[in-house]
């Protein structure tokens, strides 16, 4: 009897337990900051909730006595298949339950062609996946199922007790609608660094827009907050974020920031390193504990800015495109 695969939109409650349980990557088990036994909780939370959610699937591998060896949760992106026009899928995670690299990897490949399967069977044109850069065994069984590298990422944290006095502290306040327009103004070019324009089948102009389009729904999205600091009278400097109360798992609540944007104008001059800093001290004041961000490696400026702001990296991980229609 072999290892064998099959799709389902629902998981026993204890598999994804078990699996978890076991998972040794990604943002919460490489943060050395955090108890492991909570870290590996707050994984399987992240993966119910993830499969709760509308069109959510999994893939799960079981092994020649009947047993979950693995699974990898995955869903059809509504969002990107709209912006693009066409079908685009998202990989989420993969948890596997073997350590070594070879039973690792066996169930690595049996997850990605049940993915691959099913992407051939439902006409999907694009995937993308993250996967931490420790999980070589994934990512070696992504690569020789035609999945690209793309770009390294990095998971960076920073606490915000600690802080001493500041100077003269930046003034910060929120977002108004006006602000949309000066926003969209600032962000031309400004993500050129990020993994869609990296990926040279993707039409440039679409990627640009991607970054209008999440502007605009940080002003309608209920969860997302945008803080604003103005310059003689201008906004000039922007975040966008949401709170998560991981208090449950973790002990901890998060801000998570999505988007960080300074004029064009005064970048390169201490206001990105002066907006963080104040960033961290609002956040301490509404109760945050960490501020987790997240940043493409290709992006050096903001690499640089979040290392001079006190900010440690948590975990990396790797960014993969699949196209249906490239050649091998
Ligand atoms: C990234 C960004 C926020 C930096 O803001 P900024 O006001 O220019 O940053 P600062 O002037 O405070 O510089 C802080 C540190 O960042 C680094 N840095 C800034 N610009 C840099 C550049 N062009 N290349 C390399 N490092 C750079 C430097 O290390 C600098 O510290 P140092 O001068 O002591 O070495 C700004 O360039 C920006 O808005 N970029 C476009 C949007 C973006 O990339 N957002 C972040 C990802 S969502």
């Amino acid at each position: 009897m072999v290892m064998h695969s099959r799709l389902t939109s629902t998981l026993a409650d204890g598999t994804l337990s078990d699996l978890a349980a076991r998972h040794p990557f990604g943002r919460y088990c490489e943060d050395h900051a955090l108890p492991s036994a909570a870290a590996r909780d707050q994984v399987a939370v992240a993966a119910r909730q993830f499969l709760a959610a509308p069109g959510a699937l999994a893939i799960e591998a079981i092994d020649p006595d009947g047993r979950p060896a693995g699974v990898l949760l995955f869903r059809p992106s509504p969002w990107d298949t709209d912006h693009f026009g066409y079908p685009c899928v998202s990989v989420d995670s993969a948890l596997i339950a073997a350590e070594e690299y070879a039973p690792r990897r066996a169930v690595a490949e049996t997850l990605v062609t049940g993915l691959t399967d099913w992407l051939a069977s439902h006409g999907a044109r694009f995937t993308s996946v993250r996967v931490p850069a420790r999980d070589l065994p994934v990512v070696h069984a992504l690569e020789s199922a035609g999945f690209s590298f793309i770009e390294a990422w990095a998971f960076l944290h920073r606490p915000t007790s600690g802080l001493g006095a500041a100077a003269e502290p930046l003034t910060l306040r929120p977002a108004r609608p006006a602000d949309r327009s000066v926003m969209h103004a600032c962000a031309v070019g400004a993500f050129d660094t990020q993994r869609f324009h990296a990926d040279a089948r993707v039409d440039r102009a679409r990627a640009d827009a991607l970054y209008t389009r999440w502007i605009d729904t940080s002003f309608t999205d209920p969860a997302m907050t945008t803080l604003v600091h103005e310059h003689d009278g201008k906004a000039v400097a922007f975040m966008t974020y949401f709170p998560s109360d991981l208090s449950a798992t973790l002990g901890r609540r998060f801000a998570m920031w999505k988007m960080a944007l300074i004029d064009p104008a005064l970048r390169g001059q201490g206001l990105g390193t002066r907006f963080f800093e104040a960033l961290a001290r609002h956040h301490r004041d509404e109760g945050l504990d960490i501020i987790d961000s997240g940043v493409s490696l290709r992006n050096v400026a903001s690499i640089n800015l979040h290392a001079r702001c006190g900010f440690r990296l948590t975990s990396t991980l790797l960014t993969f495109h699949r196209w249906s229609d490239a050649r091998a």
